[in-house]
């Protein structure tokens, strides 16, 4: 529990350094990291620039799989996960264009591009560290509460209460929030080596708290990394009000 979000970024950007810096990742043993969107990765992003341009972390040998991406609204669109990611952290950094990995909303086929995606997981040696963020019910990347805690990477029809939350992406403009997103599954973030999730805000306080402190729960389906050997949160003061 950290006092802020700036607090919450220091310290898992911090942490992302650390594990990356250990790890010494080489082009044959590149080191291969999760990554969510969302406000709340923000400031952790910026906080990775930052180490970058101070020459402290290269991405040359990093390798990236994001954890969703909308179905349906063109990749250049100002709100796909495609976008936001250039915007925020690719075209800040040192990685590879070839060592970025998004889900691709738009595929023909959108099955074999979810299944081409846990494919392309599995050729890396699977994910050694996950971030990700949640959303107010408590969903972690778009597996809507319902979802299965073995899925897999998969097409998701978005709940309402996510097409609310996330229409302020959209000028407030339910209408214009897709109704569908390709999702990595609960089954995949469950077998990164390691997932750290990072909670901000009072409007996650419920969702925290089912999560950490009632039983695993596929209507809350962060509360499945309870059984992860190695999870972690890294939370702000006001998420922790209702524990
Ligand atoms: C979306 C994403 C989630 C993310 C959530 C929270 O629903 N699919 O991966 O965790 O938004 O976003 P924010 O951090 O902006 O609250």
């Amino acid at each position: 529990i950290e006092d802020d979000s700036d607090g919450v970024a220091a310290w898992v950007a911090g942490y992302v350094l650390k594990r990356i810096t250990d790890f010494a990742p080489t082009a044959e043993r590149p080191f291969v990291l999760g990554l969510p969107t969302g406000s709340s990765p923000l400031g952790t992003y910026k906080k990775l620039v930052e180490f970058h341009e101070a020459g402290k972390l290269s991405f040359a040998n990093v390798v990236t799989f994001n954890m969703d991406e909308y179905v349906g609204i063109p990749e250049d669109h100002p709100e796909s996960y495609h976008s936001f990611m250039w915007k925020h952290l690719f075209s800040k950094i040192d990685i590879k264009r070839e060592n970025v990995h998004l889900l691709d909303g738009n595929a023909k086929d959108l099955a074999k591009e979810c299944e081409d995606y846990e494919a392309k997981i599995e050729s890396f040696g699977g994910i050694e560290l996950f971030l990700g963020g949640i959303g107010p019910d408590g969903h972690i990347a778009f597996n809507e509460p319902g979802s299965s805690l073995a899925s897999k990477t998969r097409i998701k029809t978005l709940a309402y209460d996510t097409i609310v939350a996330n229409s302020r992406f959209f000028g407030g403009d339910l209408e214009k929030v897709p109704r569908m997103a390709l999702t990595v599954g609960v089954g995949t973030v469950m077998a990164a080596r390691e997932v750290l999730i990072i909670i901000l805000g009072i409007s996650k306080s419920i969702a925290l708290a089912k999560c950490i402190e009632e039983g695993i729960s596929h209507m809350w389906t962060v509360s499945a990394i309870q059984q992860h050997p190695c999870a972690c949160i890294v939370c702000d003061e006001d998420a922790t009000m209702e524990l």
